[in-house]
């Protein structure tokens, strides 16, 4: 996704999560006359979002792309958020859909930062779908790694901020992180290096 993506579309609406760490203690600007709030954390992201018929196939079901939107969207905002950069959408990986969502389904996407490279910033993140009536309990919806690349107004990679996993659960996915960028990269790398076949 480019910066201009990053706004918030349609019902969405971006908020600070509860989650606050010691590494990131901004003041933020009040808006109008009420201060939104004095600790924002500075690397990650939530949107929320009614499922509304347009978004659905003829059996109810939201579509696929709808949902994959909304996580490029919530993890670019998580990327901007943390590296204060225009960033592109690079790679997904690991998207899993997990269950259906359906019409008038409360989504909420939660995309956290949990790896930086030199210029890519890595986030993680989850749809957890709710039904506002009650009938049924929260539930992870879908799953994905975003691999956001941080760019000048050319296009160019840019570096980022490093980020410094600190909790046991943090430094654990920095290290998943870290080993399958490492399988990708040499995948990468082994096929530029190989002549194109005569149907690519
Ligand atoms: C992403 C993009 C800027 C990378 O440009 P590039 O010239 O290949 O840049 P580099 O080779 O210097 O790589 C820059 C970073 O991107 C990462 N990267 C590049 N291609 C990648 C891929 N296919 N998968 C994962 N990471 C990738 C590199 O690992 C590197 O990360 P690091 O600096 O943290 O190690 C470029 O490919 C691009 O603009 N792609 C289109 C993005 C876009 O328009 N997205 C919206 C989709 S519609």
């Amino acid at each position: 996704m480019a910066a201009a993506d990053a706004r918030p579309v349609g019902t969405s609406v971006v908020s600070p999560t509860v989650n606050v760490t010691k590494k990131h203690h901004t003041k933020m600007a009040p808006v109008g006359r009420k201060p939104m709030t004095d600790l924002a954390d500075q690397h990650s992201v939530t949107l929320a979002e009614v499922m509304l018929p347009a978004q659905a196939n003829a059996w109810g079901t939201v579509h696929g792309g709808e949902i994959m939107k909304l996580m490029d969207t919530a993890a670019g905002c998580a990327a901007i958020r943390f590296a204060k950069m225009t960033v592109v959408t690079a790679r997904v990986d690991e998207l899993q859909f997990i269950e259906p969502v359906h019409i008038s389904s409360y989504v909420t996407c939660m995309a956290e930062v949990v790896y930086t490279g030199r210029t890519s910033v890595e986030v993680f993140v989850t749809v957890d779908v709710e039904d506002l009536l009650g009938t049924q309990p929260k539930h992870r919806a879908l799953s994905a790694y975003f691999t956001m690349v941080a760019v000048d107004s050319h296009g160019r990679p840019q570096p980022v901020p490093r980020f410094t996993p600190e909790t046991p659960a943090e430094i654990e996915r920095w290290q998943a992180v870290e080993q399958r960028r490492s399988i990708s990269r040499q995948v990468r790398h082994r096929r530029s290096d190989s002549p194109a076949q005569p149907d690519e």
